[in-house]
């Protein structure tokens, strides 16, 4: 099948075509053609960087084309904002979360579409079709919640529910699912169903190769900016995809071998951290667990299992109400963050926007941050040294940017993680802490995160890392420690099986 032949165009709803968009000197997108079928689900797939996102903006008016054609059911036509492309049908969930953190849930949903009455913003209606919109996606979260208070998974659901409220034809959903577990990954793929049975036409871009070839129906690759192969679901497979995405087949490794592990570096002895919201409950219960210096150990389970909870509290973060934490057998102090990166703890967390980056400064000032103080020589600012630094960091993790002082902003979603881990391993901690690194990230550069993190690990790193694809755990694990409302529910082997991983987490394995 070439990029020229065009399905018949009743079947087809949204027609891109050559489009092109620079920024400054990058070409992200070199002259795509690409079409969004009527009632069912296109999937895109791509490399970071390869362009998904921002041909995904120009869709849904958040960026215009530098160049190129938008036919929509056979009329031309151009976004310049959000609202042209909303007014036309079309809504897109984010791969960023985009909400106000100070805003509350019903306030998010509604922002900029109030509801009126009588020339006043009808509150009560906009909290009923909230209560409505969250039940549809089983999220248990007051309307009146402020958004900055919820989990990221819950803030998704949120962005989700957002988009559904818009009532929309064409749906596009950026990595919908990077933050969700797989009970709300099922609800979202049910909700999916039901639209396009009412002939929504859908656009899904996923890393979670698996699970998006599960809604697929049409499958699109696009490489460095173009597009490189299209595919009915009966003609496609994941080999199919992952070679057309990076041109080559390859999994994502295995556990570093070849060395000793060490003493344990890492100690958690009788951990418990209460729920903020109801302090009657511990989502980290009594837990210990030990991590040797040279070890990787995956921290497998489901949202709300208490993953997060446990890293961060682990790091420094928040409170806990009973345990203790040992580095090299000495236990630590209450310190928080900053005194546990000191000491050798640097957590990579969950949430990059929000605490991994500052959005206003360059990709070298963010790789640096950290690690400042290494730079300083009698109080100054070594600003060559800095630079030396960040311009071999970012060789290091790979992050694809034209140099150090590239703002944050401008590197696609993968590359925005590497340079967070980057940042951390600037630090040069003894135990490492990676709340879902690979968030985002697609295989190719998972790999390579893994791949990194394995070098570290063979220099002596301590390694513990969440995950919620199974398939990652085995992929660089020596351990698997399987973590079920706030305790050890079992403990693996890398040659494990799967299902048994997941079933000890509580996750429902299909058969
Ligand atoms: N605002 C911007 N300014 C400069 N360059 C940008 C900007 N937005 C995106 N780019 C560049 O355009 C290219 C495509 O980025 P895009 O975000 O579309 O990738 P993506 O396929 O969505 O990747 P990911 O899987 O990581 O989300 C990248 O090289 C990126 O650095
Ligand atoms: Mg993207």
């Amino acid at each position: 099948m070439t990029t020229e032949d065009t399905p018949r165009a009743a079947d087809v709803v949204l027609q891109a075509r050559d489009i092109v968009k620079t920024y400054g000197g990058t070409r992200a997108l070199k002259g795509v053609n690409f079409d969004i079928h009527r009632g069912t689900v296109t999937t895109l797939f791509g490399e970071n960087g390869a362009g998904k996102s921002t041909l995904m903006k120009i869709l849904s008016g958040v960026e215009q084309p530098t160049s190129g054609r938008i036919v929509l059911d056979g009329e031309p036509v151009a976004f310049a904002t959000t609202n042209d492309a909303r007014d036309h049908g079309i809504a897109i969930i984010h791969q960023e979360l985009s909400l106000a953190p100070n805003l509350s849930v019903r306030d998010n949903i509604f922002l900029g579409r109030e509801i009126t009455r009588g020339g006043a913003v009808d509150y009560a209606e906009e909290t009923r079709q909230t209560r409505a919109l969250l039940e549809e996606m089983h999220l248990d979260v007051d309307p009146s919640t402020p958004v900055g208070d919820l989990r990221v998974g819950q803030q998704q659901i949120v962005e989700i529910a957002r988009a559904l409220s818009i009532d929309a034809r064409i749906l596009i959903m950026d990595e919908p699912t990077s933050a969700l577990a797989a009970k709300e990954v099922e609800i979202l793929f049910g909700i999916i169903d039901e639209l396009t049975s009412r002939g929504v036409s859908l656009v899904y871009i996923s890393h979670h190769l698996e699970e998006a070839l599960q809604v697929t129906d049409h499958a699109v690759v696009l490489r460095d900016g173009t597009m490189t192969a299209r595919g009915d679901r009966a003609e496609i497979d994941l080999d199919w995809i992952v070679r057309h995405m990076v041109g080559e087949n390859f999994d994502l490794g295995s556990p570093p071998d070849g060395y000793e592990l060490g003493e344990p570096a890492l100690q958690v002895q009788d951990l418990t951290v209460l729920d903020p919201e109801s302090p009657d409950r511990a989502i980290v219960d009594g837990l210990s667990l030990d991590v040797r210096a040279g070890e990787i150990v995956c921290l497998y389970g489901l949202m709300g299992a208490g993953r997060t909870e446990l890293l961060e509290a682990v790091a420094g973060r928040g409170e806990i109400a009973g345990g203790r934490v040992l580095l090299d057998g000495q236990e630590l102090d209450r310190g928080g963050i900053r005194d546990r990166i000191g000491r050798g703890i640097a957590l990579v967390p969950e949430d990059r926007q929000r605490d991994g980056l500052v959005p206003t400064m360059s990709v070298g000032q963010n790789l640096t941050l950290a690690s400042i103080r290494r730079f300083l020589s009698r109080g100054l600012l070594s600003r060559v040294k800095e630079k030396a630094l960040a311009t071999s960091l970012i060789k290091d993790v790979t992050v694809k940017a034209p140099g150090p002082q590239t703002p944050i902003g401008a590197l696609s979603g993968g590359n925005q993680q590497k340079v967070v881990i980057g940042k951390v391993l600037a630090t040069d901690p003894a135990v490492m802490l990676l709340d879902e690194p690979s968030r985002g990230i697609d295989i190719g550069a998972k790999a390579e995160v893994f791949s990194l993190l394995a070098d570290h690990a063979r220099d002596g790193l301590a390694v513990l890392f969440t995950t919620s694809e199974v398939e990652e755990c085995f992929s660089i694990a020596h351990r698997i420690i399987v973590l079920r409302r706030g305790r050890i529910s079992a403990e693996f082997g890398p040659d494990a099986d799967k299902a048994d991983v997941m079933a000890a987490s509580g996750e429902a394995v299909a058969t």
